[in-house]
């Protein structure tokens, strides 16, 4: 088990205001990441650094001639492309950035900030980090006086996040963001044994159920749990183990899609390109210790628990015998 970051989250006084958004403001610097847009629509990533060039199909451009200037401008190449110059977005960097695993593309990333509700100077706990997408949007959102405890089980996948995360909100002076611990180890063997208490729980896995009684036990009531999984049978366990464990509310699920429009003159028509299907997520709100949901009074669907169902069962739901065939 490792950590990254001090416990627990700094006093007011230790942080400077506006700091830790991520946003640098001035001129650029050496080490920055700045994003060139090319008239095509083409995006060329690059990290800063004196002395060096950056080559394209139209020539190329110093790096210096971009360190000192205010982002915002335009660069001309040697060969005449004219590239726009701005320091990336937070939902262009995690796109963009190196990845060890999948990350959670921002669309989600913004449900899961706006429906998991995560505050400022909330204590979140997610896995697993992957790259750090994620991390990056609740760390965000919780701002330095909350707390984002990252679990992740692989450690090269945890060395990717770190520097992603430092690179995005990285201090001049090396330090990192002062909400962040990342924890190498499984969230269901290591949350326990932290004792850690939670506001929030984000579980970005293949098996999310796997680690239910760890955020069950550490959410405090009021608490949510919310899953980003990928496929229609991961989202029907991981719905169905939260039924079955009676702690939290009926839990919802949904998917969001986001369409681009194109508006030219007469000419205003969907995309033809979009982001369709990534992932469902879920979320379900923790009850008080002791505390039941009252169940759906409505009955389950017909057949949707019948023989062919080998998923978690609800309790008052009976398995059903499949149909003897009839001999041929
Ligand atoms: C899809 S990736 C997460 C991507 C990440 N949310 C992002 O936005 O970059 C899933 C990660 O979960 C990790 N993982 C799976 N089960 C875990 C568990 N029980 N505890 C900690 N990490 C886990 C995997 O090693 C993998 O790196």
């Amino acid at each position: 088990m490792s950590s990254t970051t001090p416990d627990p989250a700094p006093a007011a006084a230790d942080v400077a205001p506006q700091a830790w958004s991520g946003v640098h403001r001035g001129p650029l610097r050496a080490g920055e990441w700045v994003r060139l847009l090319d008239t095509k629509g083409r995006k060329h990533n690059i990290c800063l650094e004196a002395g060096k060039s950056f080559h394209t199909n139209r020539g190329g451009m110093s790096h210096d001639d971009l360190i000192g200037r205010e982002e915002g401008f335009t660069v001309t190449s040697t060969s005449g492309g004219q590239y726009l110059v701005f320091r990336p977005l937070l939902s262009e960097f995690v796109v963009s950035m190196p990845r060890g695993a999948a990350v959670v593309y921002p669309k989600d990333a913004a449900q899961i900030v706006a429906m998991a509700d995560i505050f400022p100077g909330a204590d979140v706990v997610e896995a697993g980090v992957g790259s750090g997408a994620l991390t990056c949007s609740l760390l965000r959102a919780v701002g330095p006086f909350g707390r984002v405890t990252s679990y992740e089980r692989r450690e090269e996948f945890a060395d990717v996040a770190r520097k992603n995360v430092h690179q995005f909100f990285g201090a001049p002076d090396g330090e990192t963001h002062p909400a962040w611990s990342l924890e190498l180890g499984d969230l269901a063997e290591e949350l326990p044994r932290s004792g850690k208490r939670a506001d929030r729980v984000i579980l970005d896995m293949l098996a999310p159920w796997e680690c239910l009684e760890a955020t069950a036990d550490a959410l405090r009531p009021g608490g949510i749990v919310c899953a980003y999984v990928a496929t229609t049978t991961q989202l029907s366990r991981f719905m169905e183990t939260v039924r079955l464990h009676g702690g939290f509310t009926e839990p919802q699920a949904w998917e969001s899609l986001v369409r681009d429009w194109h508006v030219e003159g007469l000419a205003v028509r969907p995309g033809h390109k979009m982001i369709g299907h990534t992932a469902f997520l879920v979320t379900a709100r923790r009850m008080a210790p002791g505390e039941k949901a009252p169940r759906k009074t409505r009955r389950p669907a017909p057949g949707a628990y019948g023989p062919d169902y080998t998923g978690p069962r609800p309790a008052d739901v009976p398995e059903v015998e499949a149909p003897e065939t009839p001999e041929s």
